[in-house]
């Protein structure tokens, strides 16, 4: 009797978790049905030419993942829908859409981020001092518990910070807006990446200041363009992104984060390090508020590795601006709701949250290599864990036309225009998010798709 058999080789990573992901790729695809049994795991392992246990690892695997279930005695089976929780298809919910859409910064969706929300509301409600903290006002920073927790988890994660310099924001966004709004007044410059982050261009404007964009290589924000701006008139603030440009992917040299800060000591400049574009501790550079202490605020957020919705960051900042930005907070919104910081705090405590940053991690790695591969001859780009890949599209073709012609295919990505600084002219470029696709097969779907488009001639337009 033949067996299934998956081919793993559209899967990188360690052997049993490419047995899993084909599992995963199977089902989806409808080439395994409900109720199915796998191969006994001898014969797959020989088939494959692996040992027993890699099989059994990645059946393992899968059964965390929920697409089977294991009966002692007969084998291991393809759920029955029925069986299958809630949230094993509500993750798929938006395949039914025609639209593949790659035009916002999310990371991978999976099952286990819905499970382990939904597990957390659950104990949040049964907890008497979750519930008590849910129904009181707190320190504008956040209870000192949730710092501690927090610290210790980013810790973890190898950002090595204080609880005692943290405040919790809503998110990110929130704490780029609360660092300008707080710090500078109206009509001062910030210098930026001539292309970055479109939430903190629309932060300073709703703040009222100036904002300039510095030239850029692979290597970053170039230092010698920024000297001749302090040069000229001397940023208060330097906003950058040293670990993964939002939207070119660019990493800060380890030089040209020790030019930055002596930069930004001569002529007395406040930092703003953004680290919400996770990326593992192995590929990130030294951080600037290790190099400079006394001049760093440095914004993180759940958004990327747990959820965007949960609308939870972390501020670090210096001692001497803590109580003015404890003050802007409070006059903002008075505190974050601490229900929601429990709830941040209690997934991060489980042990499932590590496993499925470790999941995302190898799975944007896997999606860096397939496009990787499918644009082999493009210039690209992108971090190997990074969740977002930047194609500077080739000589003759325009970007926004790209985007429309991708619209009409059903594929949505972004030009530049978004995140160019005051007037910079956009590049004819586009930002994929990879990790906003369902699965890789829906990634692979659009690259080939983005492809197609690019290899079109451009289209003649002619006014009078
Ligand atoms: C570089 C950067 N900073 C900040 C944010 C905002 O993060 P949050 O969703 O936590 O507000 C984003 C979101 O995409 C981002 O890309």
């Amino acid at each position: 009797m033949t067996i299934w058999v998956p081919s793993l080789e559209c899967f990188s990573g360690p052997r049993y978790r490419a047995i899993a992901q084909s599992i995963g790729a199977a089902i989806s695809a409808g080439e395994l049905a409900p109720g199915e049994r796998l191969p006994p795991q001898r014969r797959l392992a020989d088939a494959l030419g692996v040992t027993v246990g890699t099989v059994t690892r990645g059946y393992a695997e899968a059964e965390h993942h929920g697409w089977v279930t294991a009966r002692v005695g007969s084998g291991t089976f393809v759920k029955q829908p029925a069986e299958r929780t809630v949230f094993d298809m509500a993750w798929r919910q938006n395949d039914d859409s025609d639209v593949i859409d790659l035009s916002l910064s999310l990371p991978p969706p999976h099952p286990l981020r819905l499970q382990a929300f939904s597990d957390a509301l659950k104990a949040m409600s049964e907890s008497p001092s979750a519930v008590t903290r849910g129904v009181s006002y707190l320190d504008a920073r956040g209870a000192e518990g949730h710092r501690e927790r927090l610290a210790g988890w980013l810790a973890q994660l190898g950002m090595s910070l204080n609880a005692d310099e943290l405040l919790i924001t809503q998110g990110g966004q929130h704490g780029i807006s609360l660092v300008l709004s707080t710090l500078l007044r109206p009509g001062e410059l910030i210098a930026t990446d001539a292309l970055t982050y479109p939430g903190a261009i629309s932060a300073a404007q709703q703040a009222h200041l100036k904002m300039v964009g510095i030239a850029f290589d692979e290597e970053g924000m170039c230092m010698e363009a920024l000297e001749a701006q302090c040069a000229r008139q001397p940023p208060r603030l330097i906003y950058v992104t040293p670990d993964q440009n939002n939207p070119t992917g660019a990493c800060l040299s380890e030089a040209r984060r020790e030019q930055l800060v002596a930069l930004a000591r001569r002529y007395d400049s406040w930092l703003l390090e953004d680290g919400v574009q996770y990326l593992p501790a192995e590929q990130r550079g030294t951080p600037l508020y290790q190099l400079a202490p006394e001049r760093t605020l440095f914004v993180f957020s759940t958004a990327k590795v747990l959820a965007g919705g949960l609308r939870i960051g972390v501020l670090r900042t210096p001692n001497v601006l803590l109580e003015r930005l404890a003050a802007g907070l409070r006059a903002q919104s008075w505190m974050v709701p601490p229900l929601m910081v429990d709830i941040a705090c209690y997934w991060i405590a489980q042990p499932e949250a590590a496993s499925l940053l470790a999941w995302q991690t190898e799975e944007l790695a896997a999606r860096q290599q397939i496009v990787t591969e499918m644009l082999s001859g493009y210039t690209l780009g992108r971090s190997h864990n990074g969740s977002n890949v930047w194609l500077t599209l080739p000589e003759g073709s325009r970007a926004i036309e790209l985007c429309k012609r991708l619209q009409l295919q059903g594929v949505k990505v972004s030009s530049a225009e978004p995140f160019c600084v005051g007037s910079t002219p956009a590049p004819q470029a586009i930002r994929i998010c990879i990790g906003a696709a369902t699965d890789r097969q829906a990634l692979t779907q659009a690259v080939s798709v983005i492809k197609q488009c690019l290899a079109q001639p451009p289209l003649a337009t002619i006014t009078v």
